[in-house]
């Protein structure tokens, strides 16, 4: 039985992508596309989807979560810019509320898996820099993945305490591109991740909205998609 999907944002660049894909998969039956001037309180009532996948702004995503949370959807949230503690609170209500659901500032799979890789490289070599390069709409800089990369890395090294440098890139012609760049003695390593257009956030968008509705908490970050 295909899972519902209402796609809050549907009218912008990732929202118009996702609502192609969405209604051409045989998982999904897209029931609603909302925007701007819609009612989202109103469109969950009224159609009742299973899921609801938000790719909206930063500006209005807090708002969004919250007004998703009073509904039994599974939230999917693609809309990147959330705050830390916004986040921590969304955690700590979809846990309270047992309510399934996924916050996923990027959808990409690449960058899921060059985290990962960058976690083992981190255990023998204590340094590290990363670069990284966005167009210039991009308001946020470090980038999410940037900072959340540097604390994996972090984490990973079993002695290091040292912080991982961030140098950002805002320029027209780019899309998104990540160079992890480490150092020891003699030697560097470079691991690089690129994008070259929105089509490569969709597989993870969709793995997402596969996994979301077998979820009793909220996550944070596709990872746990690519378990098992
Ligand atoms: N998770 C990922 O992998 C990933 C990848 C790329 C981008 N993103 C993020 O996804 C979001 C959308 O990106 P985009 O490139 O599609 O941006 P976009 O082209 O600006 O589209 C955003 C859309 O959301 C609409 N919107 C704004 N506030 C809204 C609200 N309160 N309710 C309903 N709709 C609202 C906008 O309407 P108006 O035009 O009227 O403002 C616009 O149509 C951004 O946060 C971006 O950073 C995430």
């Amino acid at each position: 039985m295909p899972k519902t999907i209402l796609i809050n944002g549907a009218f912008g660049r990732m929202g118009q992508l996702a609502c192609d894909i969405i209604e051409k998969h045989s998982d999904f039956t897209l029931v609603a596309k909302t925007g701007r001037s819609d009612d989202l309180n109103l469109a969950l009532a009224t159609f009742c989807p299973d899921i609801v996948l938000d790719l909206t702004s930063a500006s209005s995503v807090w708002e969004n979560v919250q007004i998703m949370l009073q509904h039994r959807s599974f939230p999917v949230i693609g809309t990147s810019g959330l705050k830390k503690e916004h986040i921590d609170l969304i955690l700590s209500q979809s846990q309270e509320k047992k309510l399934g659901g996924l916050i996923v500032p990027n959808f990409s799979l690449g960058a899921v898996l060059q985290m990962r890789c960058a976690e083992q490289v981190a255990r023998y070599f204590a340094k590290a820099e990363i670069i990284e390069a966005h167009h210039e709409k991009k308001l946020d800089a470090p980038s999410g993945t940037a900072l959340a990369t540097a604390a994996r890395i972090e984490k990973a090294h079993p002695t290091s305490a040292c912080k991982t440098p961030i140098h950002s890139v805002r320029l027209p012609g780019l899309v998104a591109q990540q160079e992890i760049i480490f150092g020891a003695e003699a030697e560097t390593l470079s691991i690089v991740h690129n994008v070259l257009n929105r089509e490569a956030y969709m597989p993870g968008l969709i793995l997402a909205c596969q996994k979301v509705t077998s979820f009793n908490r909220m996550y944070y970050g596709l990872d746990i998609c690519l378990e098992g």
